[in-house]
């Protein structure tokens, strides 16, 4: 029996590509460059399943016409690129890759939340750029994190995972805010205090961290009302997705110091980043890089492969989400 035909659309680690070689009849992306809409939609009507990532945009449009493609691997959680009613119009059954990222986006995201509180990436600008004139008192004091308090936006993998890292690591108090209200049992086990309102969160926190989807239903969440319901001295957290900040809201409120700083992972319409975020230097800013470990990589590479031979295998994939 022949082997299905697989096109991936960037280049993944090098084991799940091996892996990936052994099993379909895969066509690689060898230059790595994002593929445009003409060559998306030639995939899917050329192919039986595509393995794609965060940076294609798979609409309607790019799923109308021929279709051949009946699977659609997503090198991911997050599908809001994905239109995932048109993949099931089309009767594509499309997976994703949960649990395998969880600790590197915890780990990212507690990296984020010292830097920017520490002035990390400012402090080795300034040592970089020859500007150190030797240790002095007041020189370039930050915000302290330990025994602060973390307000955790969506109690999912990674808001649990941040909440333990948190509060056993770092001695905070972690309060949570989401569409689902955690049960007693469930917030005792991820050491967080529910509140009943955003507001709240907003009010009461030192660092706000965002772990919710992006997409239509959170769309701008955090808008210009709610960074004026945050601490001045507060610090804003995203390694979720970039819509769900009202990036020029952030930018106003950063230029006039309604908030103190902020982490940034992710952008609305990335790899565009603000110009006007760039040249601030109570902003830390990193390239999407929440899963970006060998390990993790490599697992969610290998997550697709599983989903897929699952699935081409007449057996049902165990991340289907349609
Ligand atoms: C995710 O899984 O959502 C990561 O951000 C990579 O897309």
């Amino acid at each position: 029996m022949s082997k299905p035909k697989v096109i991936v659309t960037r280049r993944w680690p090098e084991a799940v590509e091996q892996r990936m070689s052994e099993l379909f009849d895969a066509e690689f992306n060898a230059d790595d460059r994002p593929m445009d809409r003409a060559a998306l939609k030639a995939a899917f009507g050329g192919a039986d399943a595509v393995f794609a990532t965060v940076s294609d945009r798979i609409d309607a449009a790019v799923l109308a016409g021929p279709v051949r493609a009946r699977f659609l691997g997503n090198f991911g959680v997050g599908v809001e690129h994905i239109d995932i009613q048109a993949a099931k119009a089309r009767g594509i059954v499309v997976t994703n890759t949960p649990g395998v990222l969880t600790d590197a986006t915890a780990d990212l995201t507690m990296t984020l939340i010292l830097m920017v509180a520490r002035r990390a990436a400012e402090g080795e600008r300034h040592v970089r750029a020859g500007a150190w004139t030797g240790w002095r008192p007041t020189h370039m004091m930050g915000a302290q994190v330990a025994g602060k308090t973390l307000g955790v936006i969506g109690l999912g993998r990674v808001g649990k995972a941040v909440a333990r890292r948190a509060g056993a690591g770092f001695g905070m108090r972690v309060l949570s805010y989401g569409r689902n209200i955690p049960s007693f049992e469930e917030a005792r086990a991820a050491g967080v205090e529910p509140c009943a309102t955003l507001g709240k969160l907003l009010e009461e926190s030192d660092f706000v961290s965002l772990h919710c989807p992006g997409g239509s239903a959170n769309r701008h969440m955090i808008n210009e009302e709610c960074l004026q319901r945050m601490k001045k001295t507060a610090y804003l957290i995203n390694t979720a997705r970039g819509d769900v900040v009202d990036e020029p809201a952030l930018v106003q409120a950063l230029k006039r110091g309604v908030i103190a700083g902020a982490g940034l992972d992710v952008y609305e319409s990335e790899p565009r980043v603000p110009p006007e975020l760039l040249a601030m230097d109570n902003v830390v800013l990193l390239p999407h890089l929440g899963s970006a470990t060998i390990d993790t990589r490599v697992a969610m590479g290998m997550k697709v492969v599983e989903n897929a031979s699952a699935f081409f295998s007449g057996g049902s994939p165990p991340n289907r989400i349609v």
